[in-house]
């Protein structure tokens, strides 16, 4: 797949936006895992209709955070060994995690979501 670059997007070599899912694929209250075409894994998620997206590695023993929940505030809680993180900010709210995972930025454009890594 491929195509031009849209007026205004970035073109910074691994640094623009990429469409990797259709918002009608995210249900609100939901986290869906998808991957970039560079391999990388996304976990996004649709919370109180805001679609935001988070690495999918849980920083404690690497399992994909979108196979665990979405709670109700807004913590993206592990299925494995019950971490719970932020989906907003990334940080940490319940242990044995320690380290924050990635944020990505987000744009949802004609019912597209697009992803790209948030520069440090
Ligand atoms: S792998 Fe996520 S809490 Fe252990």
């Amino acid at each position: 797949m491929s195509g031009g670059t849209r007026e205004g997007e970035e073109r910074e070599p691994g640094h623009a936006f990429e469409t990797v899912a259709a918002v009608a694929d995210l249900a609100e209250g939901s986290l869906l895992g998808v991957r970039t075409s560079a391999g990388e894994e996304i976990c996004l998620f649709n919370f109180r209709g805001r679609v935001g997206a988070v690495h999918n590695v849980c920083t404690h023993a690497e399992f994909p955070l979108s196979d665990g929940t979405l709670l109700k505030d807004g913590t993206i809680e592990c299925v494995w060994h019950g971490a719970q993180y932020s989906c907003l900010t990334g940080e940490v709210r319940r242990g044995p995690a320690i380290e924050p995972v990635a944020v990505y930025d987000v744009r949802v454009e004609d019912e597209k979501v697009k992803v790209r890594r948030r520069m440090p």
